[in-house]
Formats: C-alpha cells, sequence, structure tokens
C-alpha cells in the first residue's frame, strides 16, 4: 500500500514552475501575472488566498490580491474584471468561490476572459475540457490527474467511481477520467446503494465534504482511494471524506488528509498561470 504523498509531489511541479517562470523572464521578457479576488470574509477562503499568493510569489509569479468587503456589489465586482481583463500585466484571474448570495457566480465567470481563467470554470473552458481539447483544467482534478500519472496508475479501461458532482471538483474529474477511457460513475447524496457502486471500483474519488464517508467496506481489494475532502472536526483536527485508518488495508495507493489533493491545487494553479503567460499575445 503506497500512501500518495500531496505535499512532496506538489513541491516537485512549484519547483517546475519555478524555473520554467526564470526561463520565461530571461529569453522572452515575460512575468506571469495572476490576481486573485476575494470577496467577503470567509475564514477558509482567506487562507487558500494567503496560500495562493505566497505560491506565487515563490514562483516568481507576479501576483495581486483584491479583498473586497462581502457588501460588494455584482457591478463593482464586474468592473473590477473588466479592469483585470484589460490588465497586459494578468495572465490569470481568479475569483475565489464561494461569493456572497447576491452575486450570480454564473455571471461573474462568465466576464473573465476565458484566455485568463486559469480556474477553468468559464464556459469556454468547460465546453473545451469536455471536448478534450487544449482548455485551462480546473487544478483539485488536474492536481489528481497528475498524481495517477506520477504513480503510473493506469486509467484506460478501469472502474473509476467520482463520489460528489460539484463543479470544481467532480464533473471535471468525470471529464479527465472519461477523455482518459476510463469507465466513469459519477455518485451523489442521491445515489441508492453507494457501496454497490464503490465496490466495483478500481479507484474511488471522493470529494463531498461529509468526514470518514467512505470506509473500507465499501472498496474492494487493492482499490485506488482519491480523497479530496477537507473536513475540519469539532476537536480542531483535520480529515478527509475517506475513513484513512479503515481504507488503506484494503487499498494500494491512498491519498492522506492534510497532504494529500490538498497541497496539489496550487501546483496546477500557478502551471495553469505559467500556461497562460506563455499564450500571452499568441
Ligand atoms: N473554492 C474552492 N476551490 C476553489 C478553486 O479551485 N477555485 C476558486 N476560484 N474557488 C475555489
Amino acid at each position: 500500500m503506497t500512501v500518495i504523498d500531496g505535499k512532496a509531489l506538489s513541491a516537485k511541479i512549484k519547483e517546475e514552475v519555478r524555473v520554467e517562470v526564470e526561463e520565461l523572464k530571461n529569453k522572452e521578457g515575460i512575468t506571469p501575472g495572476l490576481a486573485v479576488v476575494l470577496v467577503g470574509d470567509d475564514a477558509a477562503s482567506a487562507t487558500y488566498v494567503n496560500s495562493k499568493h505566497k505560491a506565487c510569489e515563490n514562483a516568481g509569479i507576479y501576483s495581486v490580491v483584491h479583498t473586497k468587503p462581502s457588501s460588494t456589489t455584482q457591478e463593482e465586482l464586474l468592473e473590477l474584471i473588466d479592469e483585470m481583463n484589460n490588465d497586459s500585466k494578468l495572465d490569470g484571474i481568479l475569483v475565489q468561490l464561494p461569493l456572497p448570495k447576491h452575486i450570480d457566480t454564473t455571471t461573474v465567470l462568465e466576464a473573465i476572459n476565458p484566455f485568463k481563467d486559469v480556474d477553468g470554470f468559464h464556459p469556454y473552458n468547460v465546453g473545451r475540457m469536455v471536448s478534450n481539447l487544449d482548455s485551462f483544467i480546473p487544478a483539485t482534478p488536474f492536481g489528481v490527474m497528475r498524481m495517477f500519472e506520477e504513480n503510473n496508475i493506469e486509467l484506460s479501461g478501469k472502474n473509476c467511481v467520482v463520489i460528489g458532482s460539484s463543479d470544481i471538483v467532480g464533473k471535471p474529474m468525470a471529464s479527465l477520467l472519461t477523455n482518459a477511457k476510463a469507465t466513469v460513475t459519477v455518485c451523489n447524496s442521491r445515489t441508492k446503494d453507494l457501496s454497490a457502486h464503490t465496490k466495483a471500483a478500481d479507484i474511488v474519488i471522493i470529494a463531498v465534504g461529509v468526514p470518514h464517508l467512505l470506509k473500507g467496506d465499501m472498496l474492494k481489494d487493492g482499490a485506488v482511494v482519491i480523497d479530496v475532502g477537507i473536513n475540519r472536526l469539532d476537536t480542531g483536527k483535520l480529515t478527509g471524506d475517506a475513513d484513512f485508518e479503515d481504507c488503506k488495508e484494503k487499498c494500494s495507493f491512498i491519498t492522506p488528509v492534510p497532504g494529500g489533493v490538498g497541497p496539489m491545487t496550487i501546483g496546477m494553479l500557478l502551471k495553469n498561470t505559467l500556461k497562460a503567460a506563455k499564450l500571452r499575445d499568441k
């Protein structure tokens, strides 16, 4: 059984980006730039935004953070996006989700220039990804795909069960696996018999936000478990959607929480920002 070390892999990816950013500066005089917008005072979002900013600085990426109060109107946010779309120092624009309820997320995401959409949430990029065309791939599922690659985990012909059908993780994950010729089942909270699906799975990817939902007796021997959940227990401890101790005996590979998928996300965001910078003026 292998515990996949997302922290170490993320460090490797960040270093790859740092080296390429330096090259891009030296050869083409281009410094990649990323703007992150945080609206409101969600504590977890503020932590993520801060980590993204620090990771950019360490990689040599120019980084701007716009922190806006929760009273910000949709019009004000759209104006800011328009400015950033037209700012030649910025290759990537990321609006941290969730947004306050009075702002329509779709309208905001559709306002971002698709060529600066390093989150891959604009319908232009979503459509291209589903069609297996070059696009920005959402960072979390992109990070999971890199984990498979690094560990030589074959996807073609495998039964993959994705638990959770969010726009940020479940749906793009299912698309990427489908494009990799896996047989994909997407489960959600209405799924009748979750165990029946997971027991038939070679690979289970869970992203639902329910601590310890996935147990060892729901898995077949040798399954791969990718745990995207990050839940804070009343004790303050972070834990995943899979019961790690219970599942690990059954698994060939499993990701821990913390230190699994989480750290990968920022690494892949940096990759997407670098990709956007390389496409600048092209
Ligand atoms: N909120 C949780 N994950 C993400 C993400 O990957 N991007 C953005 N913009 N918001 C998020």
